[in-house]
């Protein structure tokens, strides 16, 4: 049994888009906020039987043709030795690129939660809904690994892969071992999809990016059993260049006309890219802003229906119903 969002990454012709949500595991259901209010964000994570449960919860409620773990991008470097806590976001104490270079290597055994999460919601879910994993790009991890949490600019990292770009790319490649490992592990445990998320691999310049960060997000999904989704939002600029990274899909934000997006990246599958801020409005221009985005697409193969970015965690959920609702008509 095929999922369409496998069918959409392989440019399957389809009669509808799978839809699927970033961050829709979260605070905008009131049943996540349920159970996060008896248990911690790091408990919920590491605890299977719970993580399940919050992956399953939009499932459940809305029927998205994709489950994605409940998980955070930070949580395999915890595996690694890095205190980190959640507050909401990832606070940790500020790296060193020696430092980074002296973490050891990731032991999956120690993030072996995240496998046994996969392989519940994967008995769990319905057989076309596909299981989706994922882990952070290397760029991004070593941002907040340098930062010591998160920043609007992240000039602790900019500065470093200046500084000393050789002992930065060594840094590089020692995050993407582990994700290319941490990721195997998933697909391993059932997943069939993952995405890798660049969320800060914007903020470089175009040559920094293709130094650095395309080699990094490649040697993290090369050879991996699955369909890969590389996702790195505010990159209008690095468009042109994000092909090399080597994914079957690229999810692209709200800002570039998603025509114009998919033409600078050839010939691969697309996921996006409605503004999060359109899920704030209401039903009828929910549903207007999903027909204008199809239209665009005009029944392409290769799309996979999504936010340019996570959710917004005051999203009313009846708004979410209404987007999935939309693009099923
Ligand atoms: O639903 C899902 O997509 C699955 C789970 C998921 C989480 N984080 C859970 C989470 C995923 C895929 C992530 C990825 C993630 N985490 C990214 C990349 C995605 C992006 O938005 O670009 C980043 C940058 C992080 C780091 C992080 N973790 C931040 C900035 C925060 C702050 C809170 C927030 O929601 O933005 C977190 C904590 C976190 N991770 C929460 C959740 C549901 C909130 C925790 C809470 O309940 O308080």
């Amino acid at each position: 049994m095929t999922q369409p969002l496998v069918d959409a990454l392989r440019l399957r012709p389809l009669t509808r888009p799978p839809v699927w949500i970033m961050r829709q595991a979260g605070r905008y259901l009131p049943e996540y906020r349920e159970l996060r209010a008896r248990h911690s964000f790091q408990h919920a994570v590491s605890t299977p039987e719970i993580a399940a449960e919050i992956t399953l919860q939009p499932v459940r409620r809305f029927g998205m043709d994709g489950a994605v773990i409940f998980a955070d991008i930070m949580t395999p470097l915890q595996a690694m030795g890095v205190e980190i806590i959640f507050d909401p976001g990832p606070k940790l104490r500020p790296h060193t690129l020696r430092e980074v270079l002296e973490l050891p290597d990731l032991d999956t055994e120690r993030v072996g939660f995240v496998a046994e999460t996969i392989r519940r919601v994967e008995t769990e879910v319905p057989s076309e809904t596909a299981v989706i994993g994922f882990a952070g790009a290397p760029v991004t991890l070593l941002a907040y690994l340098l930062e010591g949490g998160g920043s609007k600019d992240f000039l602790a990292m900019r500065a470093a892969l200046r500084v000393d770009p050789t002992a930065a790319a060594s840094a590089l490649e020692k995050l993407a071992r582990a994700m290319r490992s941490y990721l195997g592990m998933q697909v391993e445990a059932g997943a069939h999809v993952v995405q890798l998320f660049d969320t800060w691999a914007g903020l470089l310049d175009l040559a920094t990016f293709e130094r650095l960060a395309v080699p990094a997000a490649r040697a993290s999904l090369a050879g991996l059993a699955a369909p890969t989704i590389y996702f790195a939002p505010g990159s209008v600029h690095t468009l042109d260049l994000q092909a090399k990274v080597g994914a079957t899909g690229y999810s692209v934000d709200w800002r570039t006309p998603i025509v114009e997006a998919w033409a600078r990246l050839g010939e691969v599958a697309v996921q996006g890219n409605l503004d999060p801020a359109v899920l704030l409005t209401d039903p009828t221009t929910i549903s207007l802003e999903v027909k204008a985005l199809l239209s665009r697409v005009a029944g392409r193969p290769g799309h996979i229906m999504n936010l340019g970015h996570g959710i917004d965690q005051h999203t009313p959920p009846e708004n979410v119903a209404e987007f999935v609702e939309a693009v099923r008509a």
